[in-house]
């Protein structure tokens, strides 16, 4: 795995590798690598010749100093759990990427309004900041996104339609630990009973499925009381969504696409999950 730390040799490095007519699979990350993090690797590998992983702390995507600052480092395990899959790693420091603040602003009407947009101001900004920096300087011909960051997935997608890229946008599968919690790098803060209790998120997501017949309201109140009753669990929304444009849906049957979106604190750490009700 060739580990490059310079914006100036990943451009040169990605340029030499389309010029030989190679296809590119970019897998952008923060780090903390788990199982979906390798699950995105893996069809980066399956669909591409040279697989780039990118392993980049953006700190204009959080909204809290303490939560980048808490965000786990931990470049050994992660270099471990790629050295066999990924080609290339860029592992740039911030003053490569920012040297100087960034001033990006982007718009994504509706899509930026609601959840996370909501819950994060700004959030979403940072994320588009560095993603379309890294394509443009990989010009990668596909990057893959988890579906767990639904919403991200949909501005990444927004993002690639307004400024006409060339890459395609592979939505991957959540990936879940044995007891149904999807994985994120933030289950690491949780302690063993917090990890084991919030398998209970998924649990009570995917029973909801089967109240899609009961009005959206009901099954959102069912959703939040069920999880609100864990001592440890605090829901910030859990909204019922047209998977396509995040408008909430009043009526499971108008729109084509329809999917559940929860955020809640366990033991103080933000999680996030989502599910498809049809
Ligand atoms: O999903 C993430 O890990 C991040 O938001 C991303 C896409 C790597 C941008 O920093």
């Amino acid at each position: 795995m060739l580990i490059i730390k310079s914006v100036e040799e990943l451009m040169n490095v990605a340029f030499r590798v389309k010029s030989n007519g190679k296809s590119v699979g970019l897998v952008p990350t923060m780090g903390a690598l788990h199982a979906g993090h390798v699950s995105l690797l893996q069809k980066a590998r399956q669909e591409n010749e040279v697989v780039v992983c990118s392993i980049f702390v953006n700190p204009v995507q959080f909204n809290h100093t303490e939560d980048f600052e808490k965000y786990p480092r931990v470049l050994e395990h992660d270099m471990s759990l790629i050295a066999d899959i990924a080609d290339i790693l860029f592992i740039p420091s911030e003053k490569e990427i920012y040297p100087t603040p960034p001033t990006e602003q982007y718009h994504f009407g509706f899509l930026e309004t609601v959840m996370e947009g909501a819950a994060r101001p700004g959030h979403f900004n940072g994320v588009a900041t560095i993603v379309k920096r890294l394509l443009d300087w990989i010009t990668p011909d596909k990057a893959y996104f988890g579906e767990k960051d639904y919403q991200q997935l949909l501005i990444i997608r927004q993002l690639v339609k307004d400024y006409k890229l060339n890459v395609q946008i592979v939505p991957c599968p959540i990936v879940r630990e044995a007891n149904g919690l999807a994985m994120s790098s933030r289950n690491t803060r949780l302690s063993p009973e917090a990890l084991n209790k919030a398998g209970l998120i998924h649990r009570v997501l995917s029973l909801s499925t089967q109240a899609i017949h009961y009005p959206v309201e009901q099954i959102k109140q069912l959703v939040i009381k069920e999880l609100n009753d864990v001592p440890e669990f605090e829901v910030e929304y859990f909204e019922i969504a047209d998977a396509t444009t995040l408008q909430p849906v009043t009526d499971m049957n108008t729109p084509e696409s329809v999917m559940g979106f929860i955020a809640l604190h366990v033991e103080g750490v933000r999680l996030i999950d989502n599910i498809k009700y049809k």
